[in-house]
């Protein structure tokens, strides 16, 4: 019976310098260029069948059959495989993360790079990293990172082929600790996708992209020198802007809850007093507390004593998707 199957394994990732909205929203090639920390711990693993029995995608994610969106997201990024091997089969996909779903922190990253492996290789395609970030973008923007370990960049590109990210630092090099302060546990009601969108409707999305460039180079020389004071400024002011843009739109998009912003000040006075803290905060109310991994453990404690905090994960730099080893071709 013909059956090929593989199994990838990936993380979700923090952006540093974010991108938000899409040049080619067909193409997801992003506003900007960005750069990201792949974060441990936390991760997706993703097994891809393509059996010539099926007629149709069967799709499970977190065990249950997945919600119509969801699914054809899933079917289209198949799609794309299908066409590039050749081969029109349907698959069976099974997804699952070991954080909840419901805890506000980006799945997408971690999904669609896990996918991407998985199915890329079932399907019997030798891609390179930066082929398979070039296709996980097509799924997720920010999963083109997730392709990498460690710290990562995400080139804008005018076309397909330029929009793929590479590793500016691996794991290894800085030993930053990104401590997730969960607020909010429900779905957020606009998504990233519907918010890119929304992006150009802001009067400041224009200056926001048009000087991005020039806080990546200053985002990555602090990574490389790893100067926490200047991460810690450029982090805040791109998380800001970002968010000054999404409360701009029409219709404005206000992620930020009153337990985000007392995290933000908690923060920023941690750091005048001494401590190697900075935060930034994605399409959601959560808060990444980034911290020197010395100063982590103080950060955690003062974090958990704040109320409205309902978790706190820790996460360290982490690895880039890889397949696991019970991965089987059957000649078709
Ligand atoms: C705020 O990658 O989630 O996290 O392509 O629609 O899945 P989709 O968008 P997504 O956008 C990321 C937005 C962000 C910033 C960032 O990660 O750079």
């Amino acid at each position: 019976m013909p059956e090929n199957r593989a199994t990838a394994i990936a993380s979700p990732n923090i952006a540093f310098i974010k991108y938000w909205g899409n040049r080619d929203p067909a193409l997801r090639l992003p506003a900007n260029a960005s750069l990201s920390m792949t974060i441990a711990s936390l991760q997706t693993e993703t097994t891809v069948i393509f059996d010539e029995r099926l007629e149709s995608d069967q799709i499970e994610i977190n065990g249950i059959p997945a919600a119509e969106k969801a699914a054809s997201r899933v079917t289209l990024h198949l799609d794309l495989i299908r066409a590039l091997s050749g081969n029109p089969t349907f698959a069976s996909i099974r997804s699952q993360s070991n954080f909840p779903a419901g805890a506000g922190i980006a799945s997408s990253a971690s999904a669609f790079a896990a996918l991407t492996a998985a199915a890329s290789a079932a399907a019997g395609l030798e891609l390179n990293k930066k082929q398979l970030s070039i296709l996980a973008r097509r799924g997720s923007g920010s999963a083109a990172r997730s392709i990498f370990g460690g710290f990562v960049q995400l080139f804008s590109g005018d076309v397909n082929e330029d929009g793929y990210a590479e590793q500016l630092a691996p794991a290894n090099h800085w030993q930053l600790i990104d401590l997730i302060a969960v607020v909010r546990k429900e779905h957020k009601s606009t998504g990233s996708s519907e918010g890119h969108h929304l992006a150009p409707t802001s009067p400041i999305q224009a200056v926001r992209v048009q000087d991005a460039a020039h806080r990546l180079e200053i985002c990555k020389k602090a990574i490389l020198q790893k100067d926490f004071l200047s991460l810690a400024r450029i982090v805040e002011l791109d998380s800001n802007l970002m968010h000054s843009v999404m409360m701009t739109s029409d219709p404005p998009l206000l992620y930020l809850e009153p337990e985000s912003i007392n995290i933000m000040k908690h923060v920023t006075r941690w750091r005048e007093n001494g401590l190697d803290v900075c935060y930034t905060i994605d399409a959601g109310p959560n808060v990444h507390c980034i911290c020197s991994s010395d100063d982590s453990f103080e950060v955690e404690s003062q974090l958990r004593s704040i109320d409205g905090i309902l978790d706190v994960f820790r996460c360290a730099p982490g690895n880039g998707v890889a397949l696991t080893a019970n991965n089987e071709q059957t000649p078709q």
